[in-house]
């Protein structure tokens, strides 16, 4: 039987190796698996979970259906690092196998306690009526990378007010007292967050919803995380529901955060600035946090989206995870740049200077499939300027300034095979300056780039031709003058 179409909440252990065998050879063969990005050996990967630095390494888990590029039953896979940046396959952390999680071990979060890591997750269920029941669950794991889930699950009921979607804890310690919070759903089917306290990890009391100034804000709040950076307070969360707004809000589901005073754990109240998206781009979900040894805040996302199909799934795999990066405030807003652990895949360099006037260039020595690109424009009199990557025949990407409207603009038309149509080709957002860098990471199916040192990102997923290797510079309606460095990975 063909894997996608079997029924949804099938087992991995259901399924004969021959099947497996022959899924990942389709997996495989696929032009588009990444190179330095983490994927799931097959299947759908979706949020990253867990993240956490235990024992001289880092953890990172992730949400993974292994039988096809479906939403099926879902486990967590680990990942671990010692550098952020080469990531060894651990295997299955999270087996949706008991009562508590029968139908997916859902996202939630990691903490550090008595010297083992607490995974605190939702766990799915459904009934004979196929009504959903989430549960607060948690597995241990031991020094020896052992993991063992509790018998009973921590959290087991939805509180009055609340619907069924009650999910994604993301647990902190404040002092000696556990908090979590939980993405939810009102029963007037308004998204928030509620918050939860417990002494030992072990038992939750439910202290209530979070006061926010986002009081009408989409039906669902998914995968919120709140920590403390520069002395102020960061709640992220993936608000669905919301409208476009002007270039705002264009994907199908958005990821933002609201930045300011400290949670107040006693009011449960936040107070604090607008709602930020957290990344311009096509494909950028439930990003997730982690504070690592050297107090840096590290940020990871899923690059795809629920509820949009992608070219891979005809190889039988969806998904990757975004780069690492660091988080700081600048300005008022949330920065995000690369971590620097990422130089390490620097290998070939070559570098270009020019001045463009109203002409599109290549220079033979710089073109590629996977790699990074460092690009300084200064301004001259040009009315657009920026680079076309991936480029063929019939192909390319864009990113671009563009000075007439005063924005960044990154346009996928022809990237390839199409991604999300229906949700438009091109994202853009307001940025002023005369001097502009971009930062990009391009792999063999994503491209991530940081604007002016992660002022601004734009991630997204491209599906070109592995011939479109061009890469070009141009400037249009006047003159712009650049200078590129690239090193292939
Ligand atoms: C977000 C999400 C979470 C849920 C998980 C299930 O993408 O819907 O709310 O826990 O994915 O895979």
């Amino acid at each position: 039987m063909e894997l996608q179409k079997i029924k949804k909440y099938i087992r991995i252990d259901e399924v004969s190796q021959e099947e497996i065998d022959a899924l990942i050879l389709r997996v495989n063969s696929c032009s588009w698996r990444q190179t330095f990005h983490i994927q799931p050996i097959s299947g759908l990967l979706n949020d990253p979970n867990g993240f956490c630095f235990y024992n001289g390494e880092y953890h990172l888990f992730y949400q993974w259906h292994p039988l096809g590029p479906f939403h099926g039953l879902k486990y967590w896979y680990h990942t671990k690092s010692k550098d952020l940046v080469n990531w060894e396959n651990v295997g299955i952390a999270i087996k949706p196998d008991n009562y508590f999680d029968s139908h997916g071990a859902y996202s939630g979060s990691a903490i550090e306690h008595d010297g083992n890591v607490f995974l605190f997750y939702t766990g799915n269920t459904r009934d004979e009526n196929f009504k959903r029941n989430p549960h607060q669950c948690i597995a241990v794991m031991d020094a020896t990378g052992t993991i063992t889930k509790l018998e009973k699950s921590v959290f087991d009921k939805v509180p009055a007010g609340y619907t069924e979607h009650f999910r994604d804890p993301k647990v902190w310690k404040d002092g000696e007292k556990f908090y979590a919070v939980i993405g939810a759903q009102k029963t007037d089917e308004i998204g928030c967050v509620v918050l939860l306290s417990s002494s030992d990890l072990l038992e939750w009391n439910f202290e209530g919803e979070l006061a926010t100034h986002l009081n009408h804000f989409g039906y669902m709040w998914e995968c919120p995380d709140y920590f403390e950076i520069e002395n102020q307070g960061v709640l992220i969360f993936s608000p669905q529901g919301l409208e476009p707004e002007g270039d705002s809000y264009q994907n199908i589901f958005q990821s933002g955060y609201v930045l300011g005073e400290k949670l107040d754990l006693q009011q449960k109240e936040m107070n604090h600035g607008n709602f930020e998206e957290i990344d311009r781009g096509f494909d950028f979900y439930a990003p997730h946090t982690m504070m690592d040894p050297q107090g840096r805040r590290i940020m990871v996302a899923w690059m795809g989206l629920p509820e949009v199909e992608y070219p891979s799934d005809i190889n039988g795999w969806a998904h990757c995870l975004t780069l690492p990066r660091e988080l700081s405030v600048q300005n008022g807003k949330l920065r995000q740049k690369p971590v620097q652990e990422l130089q390490s895949l620097r290998k070939m360099k070559a570098e270009a200077a020019d001045s463009l006037t109203d002409e599109k260039k290549i220079y033979d020595w710089i073109s590629g499939v996977t790699y990074e690109l460092v690009c300084e424009f200064e301004r001259g009199d040009a009315a657009e300027y920026g680079i076309e990557f991936r480029a063929g025949d019939d192909e390319k990407t864009v990113i671009k300034y563009d000075a007439v409207q005063g924005k960044v603009v990154l346009d996928r038309a022809l990237s390839g095979k199409e991604v999300g149509g229906k949700f438009g080709t091109e994202r853009k957002c307001e940025f002023s300056g005369e001097k502009i860098k971009f930062q990009l990471f391009v792999d063999s199916s994503s491209v991530e780039i940081f604007v002016n040192d992660g002022e601004e990102v734009f991630t997204s997923r491209i599906f070109p031709d592995v011939k479109s290797r061009e890469i070009r510079f141009f400037a249009t309606g006047g003159s712009a003058a650049f200078k590129a460095v690239k090193w292939d990975y």
